[in-house]
């Protein structure tokens, strides 16, 4: 939710800014821009649209020291005069998060000030130039001390070549290089840049040179942050041939599930510590990451005959949680730092839950507060929709759950052994097209099921109506006829997902009740008695047979293909979906 990054050395820092801000657009994409320092000189340039917009300005911003930002808009419209950088007297920076106090700061502090933006950070830099006292450091700490909410800032000052930078709430993470230092909210803006990281703590501000990084506390006493290697890499960036992320990421589905499974043996036992004793699971998230935890309680209470419930994260910390020393909260997240499922987390640790993170990002902010990492090994991931990380959630999940049943995680393996090839053989399959024509033509789209096939239509749907706009809801079939039928015309369509051979029969009767008001009805399943029941008269994908606890690999890889392809019909962007970003790291 909003990049930014920053470079400092001995090169030309506006070409690097540019390749960074475009690594980082998943972020934001609906206006861009650049400021670098130029014989004690800032120049600006800023755009409404994609990060392309400024390549043709690149060869007029001279100078080795610079700021850049791609922005997903909440205060102020997308436009030239609200995209970042601002800049105030001898000052420009870039701001990632949201503050909270502006309009009473402007009135306290800025009354008369004439503001070029709409937006809540102008407010910073204006702060920033009426308060600078020839110090930076003290001057930007003395400015956030008066904000409220979240930031992850970035600011060159005429005066000094180097970057400043503070942070709260907000993901920011210093690269290291050779003569050269960066700052960027995000590990993969830096893959091949630079081979060493540290992520700040909240509160810090830090100061970059070409030749150094000096890191402060907010009491600006000097601290040491931990440095780690970067793992991002730079063929994680690259579309290895696929014309979009989506398919790339869909087609890295085996490689998620298999790593994150090996990757589950590391912390078998700090899970089985954790899990001792625990009476009640809370599986917390948002998005796809709670879709995920629709499919975890099921396994859990199945499993291991322990109440389990999903929550949304934004949900469950405003809602007085029920939480005891004997609870455990899982908390979902693919980037692990948007801010309801952190703060989510943190509540649960507070009320003496014990907190599991379920995450993609290894060195996020909901790693360094939760009690065990069970780490998602799917790689980066670019597309704004969740594929390959959904499929590394539910893998890990289900381990998570037969840890707490008392099983092996080799036996978990041993299970899970056979989906890397299933999942290899469902991305590329070649019939998936037809449904697709029939979403993208339709009114609405439906998907249905029962137990963890409903958990997957809840996937499927987010996953349509986010990539391709078609509306699209999920219901527990069961439901249907309570409701949802009124719905039901020739111009709809109802996705059934079919994989318990126990509860088929109680699906199909939800397709006939469709199919009987001339709804389009297409079922996805791996039962033969349903495909043979509706090939003449329902779209039937029939997957191959499988574990049925696991079926939602394969299934929920289907429906990823089928929002792809339907937003290629509409001439839809899949990877840059219209006012989304990844990382939704404000409330
Ligand atoms: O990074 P997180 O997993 O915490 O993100 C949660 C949601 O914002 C995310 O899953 C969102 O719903 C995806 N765009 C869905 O494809």
């Amino acid at each position: 939710m909003c990049g930014i990054i920053g470079y400092t050395g001995g090169k030309a820092a506006a070409k690097i800014i540019y390749e960074g801000l475009k690594r980082l657009e998943y972020r934001g994409y609906d206006s861009a821009g650049i400021s670098v320092l130029c014989d004690s000189e800032i120049r600006t340039v800023k755009r409404l649209g994609r990060v392309s917009a400024l390549g043709g300005f690149l060869g007029k911003m001279h100078g080795s020291t610079g700021i850049g930002h791609t922005r997903w808009a909440t205060h102020g419209k997308p436009s030239d005069e609200n995209a970042h950088p601002h800049n105030s007297g001898m000052f420009s920076i870039v701001h990632n998060g949201i503050i909270e106090n502006y309009s009473q700061l402007k009135s306290e502090y800025l009354l008369g000030e004439s503001f070029l933006s709409d937006t809540d950070s102008e407010v910073i830099v204006k702060l920033l130039n009426k308060f600078y006292d020839g110090d930076l450091p003290s001057s930007l700490a003395r400015v956030c001390g008066l904000l409220r909410g979240s930031y992850a800032l970035a600011v060159i000052c005429a005066q000094f070549d180097g970057i400043a930078v503070a942070k709260r709430g907000s993901p920011v993470i210093i690269g290291y290089g050779e003569n050269e230092n960066f700052v960027a909210s995000d590990l993969p803006a830096l893959a091949g840049m630079c081979k060493n990281v540290a992520v700040l703590n909240d509160g810090d501000i830090a100061l970059l040179t070409a030749d150094g990084v000096a890191i402060f506390d907010e009491n600006l006493q000097g601290v040491i942050r931990e440095i780690l290697p970067n793992p991002a890499k730079p063929a994680d960036l690259e579309l290895s041939g696929c014309p979009h992320y989506m398919l790339k990421e869909i087609r890295e589905v085996p490689a998620a599930i298999e790593r994150t499974c090996q990757a589950y043996a590391y912390v078998e036992n700090s899970v089985k510590k954790a899990l001792a004793g625990v009476d009640r699971v809370i599986i917390t998230g948002c998005g796809t990451a709670y879709n995920s935890g629709l499919a975890a309680k099921r396994y859990i209470e199945s499993f291991a005959r322990i109440p389990a419930e999903a929550e949304i994260a934004g949900e469950f910390r405003y809602k007085n949680p029920v939480v005891t020393s004997r609870t455990a909260v899982i908390a979902v997240s693919q980037s692990g730092e948007t801010a309801d499922t952190v703060e989510a987390a943190e509540l649960a640790l507070s009320l003496g839950a014990k907190v599991i993170a379920v995450t993609n990002s290894p060195y996020s902010r909901l790693t360094r507060c939760a009690d065990v990492v069970v780490p998602v090994e799917a790689g980066c991931e670019i597309c704004v929709a969740a594929t390959k990380s959904y499929s590394g959630q539910i893998t890990a999940l289900y381990m998570i759950a037969r840890t707490l049943a008392g099983f092996s995680a080799q036996s978990s393996a041993d299970r899970i052994a056979p989906f890397p090839a299933l999942c290899a053989q469902t991305a590329e399959r070649e019939d998936i097209d037809g449904l697709a024509d029939m979403c993208a033509r339709s009114y609405g789209t439906y998907f249905l099921g029962r137990d963890t096939d409903y958990a997957v239509a809840q996937e499927g749907s987010l996953k349509l109506k986010e990539v391709s706009y078609v509306p699209s809801e999920g219901y527990p079939a069961g439901e249907l006829k309570h409701g949802t039928l009124a719905l039901i015309d020739i111009r709809t369509v109802s996705v059934f997902i079919i994989t318990r051979p126990d509860l088929a029969e109680k699906c199909s009767n939800a397709v006939e009740q469709v199919l009987s008001r001339k709804g389009k009805a297409a079922v996805i399943t791996n039962v033969t008695e349903v495909a043979e029941r509706f090939k003449d008269r329902a779209y039937v994908i029939e997957i191959p047979p499988c574990d049925e606890w696991l079926s939602p690999l394969v299934s929920s890889e289907v429906l990823q293909l089928l929002a792809y392809k339907t937003a290629l019909l509409l001439d839809r962007d899949p990877d840059k979906p219209r006012n989304l970003a990844k990382s939704v790291t404000v409330e």
